[in-house]
């Protein structure tokens, strides 16, 4: 018999194991000063493409001034409890009403984080005699979900609409035997690779199979589509999406999250999402300051106009040097490198050392075993002078990386953890 907490010391997970190394640097960096593209790391300034600051609307004056305005105003409780108990307002009502109009839905329901979100909704809309088919790159909250899932559960190949239909027919043979349903889910944008969900091939696919279409849509809100309202805007087919779900915690960098679907779905979640039922309600000044945000994203295209503008440049850029970064067609903009991760942390350590710029490297558990990612999030504030700088820097350490001079440590940085 072990001892639980001698067990957990002598394992500590795929990311926990090289935490002596890395605790203060790879991981768990802190970032010093204002939320902006130059921020301080270690005492130096560095050009920063890891905050999900897409239209740079964090410490825009009129958000601080709402935000600042709404904690006097309101204070941090309010509303006390949860929102079926005493934690309603007028406030998030009203929210709830611009949120549903601008993604062209009957209702919506916000939500304290994302994550919980997500899962929760999940575990609300399905029950045992229910068939959950998912893409296979999902975000963990849409994994999580799943997992609650006391029914069956079918993967697709990432985007594959063989795979999909695969599924579907799978779905369709069972759930005509239980009597139940089918749910298909999906990212919007997929966070890692920054691909779009083939949501216009999916929303096709209801011609044929009778599924609802719930899509996690965190890294398309704000940025994607004419208006900003996301990847169905993107495909036209926002009509086609039956649960949309965003967080405020990309574009609007906020706090929080909101669900849209039909009136009676949204009435049912508010009656049963586990996660907003037994937690406490999204406080005044989050929404009061997320209101602000959203009034900004609609009054203000030029923020998203010129997110795009500094993406093509970027991404062009990086194209154009020789390093892969895959299918993206959003912000997202990930740098694939195969090699180990101590190859990958010296170059890491280098472009923050030597170039001053700081972006984040991914590895398993976030993305399959084997593949590493820098991953750089371009927002409305950079400039093409900050492109420019970036995109010579990652060209020097690419020449290092083919030439292996990476390669010759087996090793990760050391004496860099704090
Ligand atoms: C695709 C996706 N879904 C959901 C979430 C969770 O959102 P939150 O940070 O509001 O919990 C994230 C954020 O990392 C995400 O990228």
């Amino acid at each position: 018999m072990a001892d639980l907490f001698d067990k957990i010391a002598k394992n500590m997970g795929p990311i926990g194991e090289h935490h002596k190394a890395s605790h203060g640097y790879f991981t768990f960096p802190k970032l010093e000063g204002e939320i902006d593209t130059y921020m301080g790391f270690r005492g130096k300034k560095m050009l920063n493409w890891s905050l999900n600051n897409y239209l740079g609307l964090a410490n825009h004056p009129e958000v601080r001034k709402a935000d600042a305005d709404a904690a006097k105003e309101f204070g941090l409780a309010l509303p006390m409890g949860a929102r079926m108990m005493s934690g309603n307002s007028d406030h998030h009502e009203a929210f709830e009403k611009e949120l549903s109009d601008f993604e062209s839905k009957e209702a919506t329901f916000l939500l304290n984080f994302g994550y919980q979100g997500v899962l929760s909704a999940i575990d609300a809309l399905v029950d045992r005699r229910d068939v959950i088919v998912y893409d296979a790159e999902s975000h963990a909250c849409i994994i999580d979900g799943v997992r609650l899932h006391q029914g069956k559960r079918f993967v697709y190949s990432h985007n594959d609409m063989q795979s999909l239909e695969k599924q579907l027919q799978r779905a369709t043979k069972l759930v005509e035997e239980t009597g139940g349903a089918i749910l298909v889910i999906t990212e919007g944008v997929f966070g890692m690779r920054g691909d779009v969900g083939a949501l216009d091939k999916i929303v096709a696919l209801k011609k044929r199979y009778q599924f609802r279409l719930m899509v996690d849509d965190a890294h398309g809100f704000g940025t994607m589509g004419k208006t900003g309202a996301g990847t169905g805007e993107h495909f036209g087919v926002q009509d086609g999406i039956d649960i949309y779900f965003a967080t405020f915690a990309k574009s609007m960098a906020g706090i929080g999250a909101f669900i849209s679907s039909k009136k009676e779905i949204i009435t049912f979640l508010q009656y049963n999402m586990r996660s907003q039922i037994f937690a406490k309600s999204l406080p005044m000044p989050l929404v009061v300051g997320m209101r602000k945000r959203l009034e900004l994203i609609k009054r203000m295209p030029e923020l998203k106009d010129n997110l795009w503008k500094n993406v093509h440049a970027l991404q062009a850029g990086l194209r154009e040097n020789g390093l892969e970064i895959g299918p993206t067609q959003s912000p997202v903009t990930p740098v694939y490198l195969s090699g180990s991760i101590p190859e990958a942390t010296h170059m890491v350590y280098d472009l923050r050392e030597n170039y001053n710029i700081f972006c984040s490297m991914v590895t398993y558990p976030v993305i399959p075993k084997g593949m590493i990612i820098l991953r750089l999030i371009p927002t409305a504030l950079h400039t093409l002078d900050d492109v420019a700088k970036t995109l010579s820097a990652f060209k020097a350490v690419a020449v290092k990386l083919k030439s292996g001079e990476y390669a010759k440590h087996d090793k990760i940085v050391e004496g860099v953890a704090q």
